[in-house]
Parts: C-alpha cells; structure tokens; sequence
C-alpha cells in the first residue's frame, strides 16, 4: 500500500504548507469529474487527513480491501454546492440580485476556481468542503469573528450558528460566513469571496492578524 506522501507525490520531509499545497492539487486530479475516479479521489482524503491526524514516516497502515468503484459520483446524497467568485459579478458587471446570475456564470466560460461545484461531507462546514475540493477560499480566524470568509447564499438553506460577528441585516440578506456553517438543502448556489462586498469588508479584521490565513486579495 502505498503510504500518504506517496498518494499525495511528496516527501516525507514536505512541510505543511508543501503537504497543503500537494493535496490542492492531488484532490482537484483525482476528482470523479476531472477525470480522477472515486476510488482514488477516496485515496487522496484519506492519506491528506492520515497526514492532518498525525501520519509519520514508518507508521502502520491499516490493511484495507478497496471498495469496488461505484458507478456514480461519490457521497451523491450530501448537499451539492454550485459556487461563483464574487470577484467575477464585479468584472462582468453583475449583481447578486441578478436572477439568472448562475445562468450567465455558466455560459461565460469561467475558470474553474471562479465557477463550478462540489459536495459537502455533512460533517464539514462549507470552507472546509471547498478546501478538501482544492479551491483556496478565503479566511483568517476559522471561527465566526472576522468575516473574511464571508458568502451569499443565492438559493438553498445554510443555517447560521447563533455566534458570530454578522449583524441581522446581512444575515437577513443570505450573508453567512463558512468557516463555521453549512449548507442542509439538497442544492445551493453560493457567491464566495464576498469579503469585497462594502457592508462586508467594513467588518473584516485583517488576515494578517490571524495565523494560516488565506487572502485572495
Ligand atoms: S474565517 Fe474568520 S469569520 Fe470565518
């Protein structure tokens, strides 16, 4: 069996950010709808999370029978987001309130950071399925205090935790952060990177003020 920074093509010396970077990229490869398969896509979360939990050069492996590959795309039952960079509204000239803004995302031939979709492990909140997805949103705090994690939730449920640092009037307008929600609808059309938002970035803490954060300034 092949150990996790073989899955992940590293060294066993990489370093986080190396070992973070190697897992973007494997997970986005190894996807079902890239071309990957399940089983492999399967293989990349599991040596990433076996590396998070503490994974050492040496270590055992659990002696595991690969499940037969199923025919579909994997765990089709989760909530599947539809997502769009707030970044391309502002460069297309559209708005949230646009109602076919999902419909002209999807004709206008994106790239795949700025347009496209993925599902959501009922355990993960959005920022981290989008992580494991290999998409670099942004953050800071990781905990509900610094909005740089900010969304719209165009169409779908995503409840907010009851403690955060959004006042009611975004959370009424479908603004919730990802760090510390999730989708519980079948489907959801997401706007990310909405730290750029004016209501938005007058509440934001600088990144720099939070280790590991990932700005797409
Ligand atoms: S990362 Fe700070 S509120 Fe989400």
């Amino acid at each position: 069996m092949e150990s996790p920074f073989e899955v992940l093509g590293i060294t066993p010396d990489a370093d986080d950010g190396e070992i973070v970077d190697a897992y973007r990229e494997r997970v986005k490869e190894a996807h079902p709808d890239q071309g990957g398969s399940a089983s492999e896509f399967q293989a990349v979360k599991t040596a990433y999370e076996r590396l998070q939990n503490g994974y050492e050069p040496g270590d055992p492996l659990p002696d595991e029978t690969p499940e037969p590959e199923p025919e579909s795309p994997p765990e089709p039952d989760d909530p599947m987001v539809e997502f769009l960079n707030f970044e391309v509204l502002e460069d297309h000239g559209w708005a949230l309130e646009d109602e076919d803004l999902f419909e002209k995302a999807a004709e206008a031939g994106l790239r795949s950071a700025d347009f496209g979709r993925f599902y959501v492990d009922p355990n993960d909140t959005l920022l981290e399925a989008a992580e494991k997805n290999g998409f670099a949103w942004p953050f800071a705090c990781r905990g509900g205090a610094c909005t740089n994690c900010a969304v719209a939730v165009v169409e779908g449920e995503m409840p907010s935790p009851a403690s955060h640092i959004l006042p009611p009037e975004l959370t009424e307008k479908g603004i919730r952060l990802s760090c510390i929600a999730a989708p519980i609808s079948d489907d959801a059309k997401i706007v990310y990177n909405l730290k750029h938002l004016p209501e938005v970035s007058e509440l934001l803490l600088p990144a720099s003020r939070f280790e590991q954060a990932s700005s797409t300034d």
